[in-house]
């Protein structure tokens, strides 16, 4: 338990695997009300939401979420701001990694990437700023990557 993270609410995206998991997992242990774990794979929400809830008081909410579809997040931040009328988190977590030479990278490859990595946190962003100036409270993390200060060979798209 942690008086700073008592009671509060929390979105995370791409919560129902790695570091998205952790933090859903970290910010229950540390006493939050709810956490609304977004994601695309109903599979993995429904068993780790399911398996957090039954471990901590507060809740993991599986909330099947594209983040690359804006109308998508708009519901996903106003559902979690409604639940208790606050939103105090927000994690843009959710992304995929890509590794290829770049000469072979498709539009459709490069389309996929933007619209996962960097659309799916302006879209959360976007969203959640209203609300959380109107509280004049919260905290909005983006998960960025080493990746994108130190050059890796074949992550140009990545990066
Ligand atoms: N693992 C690393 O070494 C590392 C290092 C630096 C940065 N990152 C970044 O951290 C973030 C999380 O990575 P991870 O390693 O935990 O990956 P992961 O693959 O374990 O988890 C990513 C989650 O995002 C979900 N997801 C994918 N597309 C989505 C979409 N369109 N909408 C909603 N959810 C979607 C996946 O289903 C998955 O559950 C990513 O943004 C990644 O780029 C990872």
């Amino acid at each position: 338990m942690n008086e700073y993270f008592e009671n509060k609410v929390a979105v995370v995206t791409g919560a129902a695997s790695g570091i998205g998991l952790g933090l859903t997992e970290e910010m229950l242990s540390r006493g939050a009300k709810a956490v609304f774990m977004a994601d695309v794979s109903q599979e993995n929400l429904d068993r780790e939401s399911e398996r957090l809830s039954s471990k901590y008081e507060g809740e993991a909410v599986p909330f099947l979420t594209d983040v690359t579809k804006e109308e998508q997040v708009e519901k996903l931040i106003k559902s979690a701001r409604k639940y208790e009328g606050h939103l105090d988190f927000v994690f843009n977590n959710a992304g995929i990694g890509m590794t290829i030479p770049t000469e072979m990278v498709t539009l459709e490859i490069w389309k996929k990437v933007i619209d996962i990595n960097l659309w799916g946190v302006i879209y959360g962003t976007y969203q959640a700023i209203p609300i959380m100036r109107e509280q004049k409270s919260g905290h909005i993390i983006n998960t960025a990557s080493i990746t994108g200060l130190v050059p890796v060979p074949y992550q140009a798209l990545y990066a």
